[in-house]
């Protein structure tokens, strides 16, 4: 076993990350090809055909990072060079990227590892979390599993306006129906922004109501991430968020803003009885075990982080603090992050 995973080993706790980057200032040009031939040298041929594929050049810049952070995790908690690094697809979570520990070592000896990456409007972001003694935990089946998801309202705001003054806002949510379940929906329709809320918004109520619609995008896509399914699972209008907080919009670059967590008094809420927290029920039951946040970056960016089992957090029962990852710094030299 290499050091990495040997310093696991020997602390025994789990070790959970969360890095971004932002690739709106890099690799500038029209051609990722240009602009990052480096990077793309590093990245298999499978993988770096579907980033030189992308039509648009910001869409290849995040998906280059994405293969590139991914790398990079994996690097610094196993640590293995960023070559010797592959990654399949959990068989039993329709596709979920997983890390493919090396062949020639018996999976027992890496730690067990679960990550989820997301994409959008520049953002790239990692949540990633190491259990050093295996695959179960405590001696059970049950696995840690991480989730993440980005939205950006804004960057859909003209053609969600336009598409609003042409159906109406009821209608153009109800074409949402197969993903969302009917008391969403309706909250989604009815729910009146409050003033203090409202404010923060230079254009209309319609914005407000619009980043509420999409903040419970977020969540969604956030727990089918986590559990490692798709928009296409069949049980995803049964999987009902309850308790919404929209963060406001934080103005400022590269600033973290408002936040909402699911706290260890929500989890433990008793059973049918709605507190004010968020909760996630799913075929009418209370899913308790899974930590989330909402929180703003930016004026656009609302981000969501899910973990399972939520107990994983330990007393303080927070995330760790988003982390900036400079990818020219540990790609290019070779040294993970801290
Ligand atoms: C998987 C899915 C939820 C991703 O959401 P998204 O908002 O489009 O994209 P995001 O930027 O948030 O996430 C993209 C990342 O999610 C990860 N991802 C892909 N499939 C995933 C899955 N099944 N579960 C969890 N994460 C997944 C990948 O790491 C991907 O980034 P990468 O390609 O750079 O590695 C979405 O694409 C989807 O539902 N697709 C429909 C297809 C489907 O249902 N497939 C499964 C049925 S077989």
């Amino acid at each position: 076993m290499d050091q990495a995973a040997m310093a696991h080993e020997e602390t025994g706790s789990v070790i959970i990350s969360r890095w971004f980057v932002d690739t709106r200032r890099m690799w500038p040009g029209a051609k990722i090809q240009n602009a990052a031939p480096q990077y793309l040298a590093l990245i298999p041929p499978v993988e770096r055909k579907r980033i030189l594929d992308k039509y648009n050049v910001a869409d290849a810049r995040m998906s280059l990072a994405s293969a590139l952070l991914k790398r990079v995790y994996i690097a610094k908690v196993t640590g293995l060079p960023l070559s010797e690094i592959k990654f399949s697809n959990r068989g039993d979570m329709y596709g979920k990227p997983i890390w493919a520990p090396p062949e020639s070592s018996p999976d027992e000896t890496w730690p067990y590892i679960d990550f989820n990456v997301s994409h959008q409007a520049g953002l790239t972001t990692l949540v990633g979390i190491v259990v050093p003694n295996g695959i179960s935990l405590s001696g059970g089946t049950e696995r840690a599993l991480v989730g993440c998801d980005i939205v950006a309202p804004r960057e859909r705001l003209d053609a969600d306006l336009i598409g609003i003054e042409e159906f109406g806002f009821e209608e153009f949510i109800s074409a949402w129906a197969e993903m969302f379940s009917p008391v969403e929906i309706s909250d989604i329709i009815h729910h009146t922004p409050p003033s203090t809320f409202l404010s923060s918004f230079t254009n209309t109520t319609m914005e407000a109501k619009l980043r509420r619609f999409y903040t419970y995008f977020c969540v969604k896509e956030g727990y089918i991430k986590l559990v490692g399914e798709g928009l296409l699972a069949e049980w995803i209008k049964e999987c009902e968020f309850r308790n919404l907080q929209v963060p406001k919009p934080c103005s400022g670059e590269e600033r973290w803003g408002e936040k909402f967590t699911t706290s260890k008094t929500g989890v433990e809420s008793e059973e049918g009885k709605s507190g004010n927290e968020l909760e996630i029920w799913l075929h009418g039951k209370q899913i308790r075990n899974v930590k989330t946040e909402l929180q703003a970056f930016e004026e656009d960016f609302v981000i969501t982080t899910m973990m399972s089992p939520s107990n994983l957090l330990g007393d303080e029962y927070e995330f760790p603090p988003w982390e900036s990852i400079d990818l020219e710094k540990h790609v290019l030299t070779g040294r993970p992050p801290g």
